[in-house]
């Protein structure tokens, strides 16, 4: 298979992550002789940086000539005084708003190996399986008007939560076709009990429903839900909610599996290429230290072979690999108790391509990247 990857390393971890990733995809090519050609893009800080724009033009068509796009982190404390138009995480949301990737799916596996690097009770995490598909075009990230106005001399800022229900139905639709191959439940979360846009997501949650009657519905408010996730994450199959919820219900989310470091996410289009990314951010205080976790950009990387190139089966070897790796006791420093014997980004990404490259099931078949 011939495809075309934008890579867009983004800042602070994120580019050391990212050809983590990297590596990893050109050893799947090599051992399953597929043909990548990765095609490099500014995005967030450091495009502010060199071309004053945190989403440039030359970025935008590098995105649009690929089959599918992989993603670092934006942001950090140097761009951080910067005004709200060119800040880099603008970039970012920009990007998104331009590939229309409106579905960004977070799945949450639990690993045998990590049950003592979450923070929570074994008995509470022990086969966690769920994912979040969290709505990524619309709601307060981008509703108009947003702006800050002195107001009777006081000084005021609005931001606006709309949501159409077209915009809704898609995200719901969505939900209701990933549930019905895995768990065939969808949690629908909301504030209905305030919120106007969560009433009118409640009742075209409700119509979606009628389309797929072996998926069972229920709704959680957001504060409940935050609850849930701790509690009992094991009820959970597929959870479908807003922007912002979705933001923030998958940081918690994370924790069900030991660090921030392990989450991916694809960010799915129906009309363009789709984009892959670690949930994590640019972790400032960790950058060029080779220390970041490049896991979830790994993981990233699996699911743009299966969501972007239908390449199951690579997916499935890179999933396997990471899974092997930990079995084996590394551990980079965000996952490790103690802080002793753990490995850099490097040495683990080089743990992974070995597993892959060892793989019984590839090897069988042919000799690869030595
Ligand atoms: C994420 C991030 C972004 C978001 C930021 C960097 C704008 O937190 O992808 O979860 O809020 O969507
Ligand atoms: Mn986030």
């Amino acid at each position: 298979m011939k495809k075309k990857i934008a890579v867009l390393p983004g800042d602070g971890v994120g580019k050391e992550v990212t050809k983590g990733a990297v590596e990893v995809l050109k050893a799947v090519a090599n051992c399953f002789e597929h043909q990548f050609e990765f095609t490099y893009g500014l995005i967030g800080g450091d495009a502010i940086d060199q071309v004053g724009n945190p989403f440039p033009d030359a970025t935008v068509q590098i995105c649009q000539q690929a089959d599918a796009v992989l993603l670092g982190s934006v942001g950090g404390p140097k761009w951080d005084a910067l005004p709200a138009n060119i800040r880099p995480e603008k970039g970012l949301l920009a990007m998104r708003k331009t590939l229309d990737v409106y579905a960004n799916l977070r799945p949450v596996s639990f690993y045998q190996s990590l049950i003592d690097a979450s923070p929570l009770k074994k008995e509470y995490i022990e086969g966690v399986d769920f994912i979040i598909v969290r709505e990524l075009l619309g709601g307060i990230y981008f509703g108009e008007p947003r702006e800050r106005k002195v107001e009777q001399g006081e000084e005021i800022a609005i931001d606006t939560l709309v949501y159409k229900r077209t915009e809704i139905k898609r995200i719901i639709e969505s939900a209701f076709e990933i549930a019905s191959k895995r768990g065939k439940k969808v949690t629908s979360v909301d504030k209905a009990n305030v919120l106007e846009s969560s009433r009118l997501w409640r009742e075209v949650a409700e119509e979606v429903a009628k389309q797929y009657p072996d998926v069972a519905l229920e709704h959680m408010l957001v504060d409940a839900a935050a609850m849930h996730l701790i509690r009992n994450p094991k009820r959970f199959d597929v959870i479908v909610t807003e922007n912002m919820f979705g933001d923030i219900l998958s940081d918690e989310a994370s924790m069900l599996t030991g660090s921030l470091g392990m989450l991916p996410s694809a960010s799915l289009s129906t009309t363009g290429p789709s984009v892959y990314e670690p949930i994590h951010g640019s972790a400032p205080d960790i950058e060029g230290q080779n220390k970041a976790n490049p896991i979830a950009a790994i993981l990233s990387a699996a699911m743009l072979l299966r969501h972007s190139f239908e390449l199951e089966e690579e997916a499935k070897v890179i999933e396997k690999a990471v899974g092997q790796v930990l079995n084996a006791g590394h551990r980079t420093a965000d996952l490790s108790i103690d802080g002793k014997g753990c490995i850099s980004t490097t040495k683990m990404v080089g743990e992974i391509i070995d597993a892959i490259v060892d793989d019984s099931a590839i090897s069988k078949i042919m000799t690869c990247y030595t």
